[in-house]
């Protein structure tokens, strides 16, 4: 088990655009196990590499359903229906705020061994895609809030 550092807000990484995943290799798969190890300490329900200071297109997601690693990940579907949900990040350590977001996406991603699957999330896990997967591109959930972002 190894901890990586959690970047937080303020860093400018947080608003950089990771790039692609080409070598699925061991490298990966110790930067995997380290962000999984590292998101379940901090309680979290997602985490991309980005906020292990790591420009990879490289998430992993725990909503309580089991471990998914999403490697070059693209949504391929979102609803028309919308949520509007309280989200946080582990990069703005006690911030939370509304957003809205798609009630449900398809992600279409990479495994650690390199084959295309297929995810589909509704809720929590629609929400938990779509912020994972806008870190990747230096965008921050609170682009999306609808309402005052709060301290607690
Ligand atoms: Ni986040």
């Amino acid at each position: 088990m190894a901890l990586r550092k959690i970047v937080t807000l303020g860093d400018p990484i947080l608003t950089k655009k990771s790039r692609r995943v080409e070598k699925f290799d061991e490298r990966l798969f110790t930067l995997l196990d380290d962000m999984k190890d590292t998101m379940r300490n901090q309680n979290g329900v997602g985490l991309a590499a980005v906020q292990v200071g790591v420009l990879k297109r490289a998430v992993v997601i725990d909503c309580g359903d089991g471990l998914i690693e999403l490697i070059n990940p693209e949504i391929t579907e979102a609803s028309g229906e919308l949520q509007h949900e309280q989200e946080g990040c582990l990069s703005l350590p006690g911030k939370f705020g509304v957003t809205e977001r798609p009630k449900s996406v398809i992600v279409k991603a990479q495994n650690r061994n390199g084959q295309w699957c297929f995810y589909k999330g509704e809720d929590l896990k629609a929400r938990c895609f779509c912020h994972e997967l806008d870190h990747l591109d230096g965008i921050i959930f609170t682009s999306h809030l609808t309402g005052p972002l709060e301290t607690y």
